[in-house]
């Protein structure tokens, strides 16, 4: 059955705005928190609660699409065959519970491992950034134009800090080189958001040593309508399966950055 992507982005839109509400409801009241991998991978009855509002939404609306969310409500998925919504209900759940602040719900929808539409919405700041494929890229209702190319020592990369003071991590060195030569770094504490900061030309690039699929899904998404490349590290196309590394930027940056930093065999 063919689908009208146009009108599926409409549904999941509303549905977007929705679930926003209720976040905002949520802070009225404590948030019970709980650590997952490590002490720092927390974990709210939000992100569960609206991660369940999204799954009972497209199983009722759309029973034959597939469901791959961060918090487990949906049986493990092992391929992107058909139709795949990719959830994360609650993305910088860290800023949810810190700042209250700096958090989005990320929706996208994969047709046979094609993105299709992409949803990132800045809870707080009402900024739904927006892309259904081969439609252009939208901040609520401004188009975003193709990016301009900056060289790298004018460029702006989103990057955690973390990444460059864990010793096991193999690419601190050649993270290390790469803050040294551009202009300067940001970290905003939500993949999803410094993900669509780059389609929106806020920032150059955004890289991050271990993300999961829920974090870049509808990123990409928007990335592709803007002309930016997102890949592994090694400058392989990403698999929306498993955790890896991610380098997303402007065309020209993100082969100078795979190149002559991160791509190199370690
Ligand atoms: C996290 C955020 C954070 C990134 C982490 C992600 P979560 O997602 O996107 O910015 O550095 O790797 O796990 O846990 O808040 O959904
Ligand atoms: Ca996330
Ligand atoms: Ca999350």
């Amino acid at each position: 059955m063919s689908v009208d992507w146009l009108e599926l982005e409409k549904i999941a839109r509303a549905w977007t705005y929705e679930a926003a509400g209720l976040i905002k409801k949520s802070l009225a009241n404590p948030i019970h928190i709980e650590a997952k991998s490590n002490p720092d991978d927390l974990v709210t009855e939000v992100d569960r609660a609206i991660e369940s509002f999204f799954y009972h939404k497209i199983d009722q609306t759309y029973p034959e699409h597939h469901f791959l969310g961060e918090e487990g409500i949906a049986e493990e998925l092992n391929s992107l065959d058909g139709t795949v919504w990719i959830v994360d209900p609650i993305d910088g759940t860290m800023n949810f519970v810190h700042q209250k602040y700096n958090f989005a719900i990320s929706v996208a929808v994969y047709h046979d491992g094609v993105g299709m539409v992409g949803l990132i919405y800045d809870v707080m700041n009402d900024e739904l950034f927006h892309a259904v494929r081969d439609h252009g890229a939208y901040v609520n209702n401004e188009e975003l134009v193709p990016v301009k190319e900056r060289p790298l020592h004018e460029s702006i990369i989103g990057l955690n800090a973390k990444w460059l003071v864990q010793e096991k991590n193999p690419f601190r060195n050649p993270l290390k080189a790469l803050v040294r030569d551009v202009r300067s770094i940001r970290s905003y504490g939500s993949a999803a958001l410094e993900i669509a900061y780059v389609a929106a030309d806020r920032l150059d690039g955004y890289i991050s040593v271990n993300l999961s699929p829920w974090d870049y899904a509808a990123g990409i998404v928007l990335l592709e309508e803007v002309g930016c490349k997102a890949s592994t590290f090694r400058g392989e196309h990403l698999n929306y399966l498993q955790k890896s590394t991610v380098i997303v930027g402007k065309p020209r940056l993100h082969k100078e950055m795979v190149s002559s930093y991160v791509g190199e065999e370690l």
